[in-house]
């Protein structure tokens, strides 16, 4: 599997938490939205971090792709604020049903934009083998990442991540 098809799992799967979290909002299970939400912070935690360490941190030695780097990770960043404040708020209330809105929609456009403007330039930019090593490292990163009980408390800056240089990286 390469990178770009292991990433495009990944935003299914996120994708289908949302819509079963708005599911059970619908049908008044604020219990189980809120079960649904934790497992929806850890596995978009997992995905950001472990794609911004495999992936981003490549492009940034890029001119053409550089930019949606940067772009790309102020949006992971935005999207880490709203899991806090959702976290933070253990009832689905009119407040918590608008940040929870916001989410989605920055997540469907960075995954939009990720899919179908920057795959096509990693497709041009990279080879098969480099895409397959940036699945490999992905895959190390979270499992690294997953080790780690306080990850989802931790803030990350964008550009820094904790295991960025970690020995678990590979070079492409
Ligand atoms: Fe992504
Ligand atoms: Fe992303």
């Amino acid at each position: 599997m390469n990178v770009l098809e292991l990433i495009k799992n990944d935003h299914s799967m996120v994708d289908k938490m949302f819509q079963e979290i708005e599911e059970s909002i619908k049908n008044n299970d604020e219990e189980e939205a809120l079960a649904i939400f934790q497992d929806l912070k850890n596995s978009l935690l997992l995905h950001a971090r472990s794609e911004a360490a495999a992936v981003y941190d490549r492009l940034l030695s890029h001119e053409k792709v550089k930019s949606f780097a940067f772009e790309g990770e102020e949006e992971h960043g935005l999207i880490e604020e709203l899991l806090a404040k959702l976290d933070e708020t253990k009832a689905v209330d009119d407040s918590w049903q608008g940040a929870f809105t916001v989410l989605k929609e920055i997540v469907d456009h960075h995954v939009e934009e990720e899919e179908n403007e920057l795959f096509p330039k990693m497709k041009k930019l990279f080879s098969k083998t480099q895409l397959e090593n940036m699945a490999e490292e992905m895959v190390l990163q979270k499992e690294y990442l997953s080790t780690d009980e306080d990850f989802s408390k931790e803030e990350i800056s964008p550009m820094t991540h904790k295991n960025s240089g970690n020995q678990t990286r590979m070079r492409v």
